[in-house]
C-alpha cells in the first residue's frame, strides 16, 4: 500500500485518516512491532521532512539516515536500486519527495516497501493536503458547500493540485485567483478563476501559495512589491475577510511577497496550525499504509 496522490485514497478514507490523526493529538498508540522508516528528500524541504521524521518518532518506528547529498545517487545510481536496496535491508516504509513529477511510476508495482509520496516535481503532496484539510475540519466542521480560494502560482504547485481535487471530491468549492499566466488550464476548468479582491471579500478559506521563483522557467515575472501589491495578502485585505474565515499557507512562505510580514502571524492565520497538525496527520498516514501491510501480508498468509 502506498499513498501517491490523493486519488489513492477514497473519501471514507481521507475521512478516517483525519479522525486518527484527531485521535493523536490527545493521545498515541505506538507501534510496538519492529518498523523501519526511511526518508528520502532530493528536494529541499524543513516542513514535511522534520514533521515525518517527529511522526515516526511519536510513533516509535525506527528511523534510518539517509542523506540524499551523500548518498550512491550522486554516483548515478537510479531512484529504482535506491530503494530497492533500502527495501533488500529491511526498510518498511519509505518517505520520498523528487522533482520529477510522477517520480513513482517507476516505482509502483516493482517495490514491496511503502513509499509515502512527500512531494513530487509540480505533481502531488499528499501529507500537505491532508494536514490542510484536518486544519479546515477543525475550523467549519465539514467541507460541504465551503468556498475555499486558492491563490498565486497555480502552475508550479503540487499542494494546488492536491487541494483542489480533494476539496472538490469532499464538497467545497474550489476557486482560483492571482496572475491570470500562472493559472492552470486542466485545473482551471471553467469560470472557476476569481478576481483576488472579491475572492478576499467572499472565501471562507484564502490558501496562499508560495511563489515558487525555482520553478519558472517561463510565463511573466513581477517586482515584489508589484506581486505584493496585486496578489499580496495585505492588512488593508485581510480587514475585508469575512468574519469566521482563516488565511492558510503551506509555507515557506516569502513574507512580503504574497503575504504582509504582519499577517503571517494574525488572528485568522492558520500556518503555524497547519504546520503542528502536518505531525499528527502525517502519524496517521503512516499509521494507515502500516496497517494495510499487515493486512496484507495475513491475507497472504491465509
Ligand atoms: C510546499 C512544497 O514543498 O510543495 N511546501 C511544503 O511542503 N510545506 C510548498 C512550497 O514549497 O511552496
Amino acid at each position: 500500500m502506498h499513498i501517491l496522490t490523493m486519488d489513492d485514497l477514497t473519501n471514507e478514507e481521507i475521512l478516517q485518516i483525519l479522525r486518527h490523526a484527531e485521535n493523536y493529538q490527545h493521545s498515541i498508540t505506538k507501534i510496538t512491532a519492529p518498523c523501519y522508516a526511511a526518508n528520502l528528500f532530493f528536494e529541499n524541504s524543513t516542513r514535511t521532512k522534520s514533521s515525518f521524521e517527529m511522526a515516526q518518532k511519536k510513533l516509535g518506528l525506527d528511523v534510518l539516515s539517509f542523506d540524499a547529498q551523500t548518498a550512491s545517487i550522486q554516483k548515478g545510481e537510479s531512484l529504482y536500486d535506491t530503494v530497492k536496496t533500502l527495501e533488500a535491508i529491511g526498510v518498511d516504509v519509505a518517505v520520498i519527495r523528487h522533482g520529477e513529477d510522477r517520480y513513482f511510476d517507476q516505482l509502483e508495482g516493482r517495490v514491496k516497501l511503502s513509499i509515502i509520496n512527500g512531494g513530487d516535481g509540480m505533481g502531488h503532496h499528499p501529507s500537505q493536503c491532508l494536514l490542510d484539510l484536518m486544519t479546515i475540519q477543525q475550523e467549519f466542521s465539514s467541507f460541504e458547500g465551503l468556498a475555499v480560494t486558492i491563490v498565486g502560482d497555480i502552475r508550479h504547485s503540487r499542494v494546488a493540485r492536491s487541494n483542489a481535487s480533494a476539496l472538490r471530491r469532499l464538497g467545497a468549492i474550489v476557486q482560483f485567483s492571482g496572475p491570470k499566466e500562472w493559472m492552470d488550464e486542466e485545473l482551471l476548468g471553467a469560470g472557476n478563476y476569481i478576481d483576488f479582491d472579491q475572492a478576499v471579500e467572499t472565501s471562507d478559506v484564502l490558501m496562499m501559495l508560495r511563489v515558487q521563483h525555482e520553478r519558472h522557467t517561463f510565463g511573466v515575472s513581477f517586482e515584489k512589491d508589484e506581486y505584493h501589491a496585486l496578489y499580496g495578502l495585505t492588512d488593508e485585505r485581510v480587514k475585508r475577510m469575512p468574519a469566521k474565515s482563516i488565511i492558510m499557507h503551506p509555507a515557506p512562505v516569502n513574507r512580503g511577497v504574497e503575504i504582509a510580514d504582519e499577517i503571517v502571524e494574525c488572528e485568522r492565520s492558520r500556518i503555524f496550525k497547519q504546520m503542528t497538525n502536518g505531525v499528527f496527520v502525517r502519524m496517521a498516514m503512516l499509521q494507515f499504509v502500516l496497517q494495510k501491510r499487515e493486512e496484507l501480508k495475513h491475507e497472504f498468509v491465509n
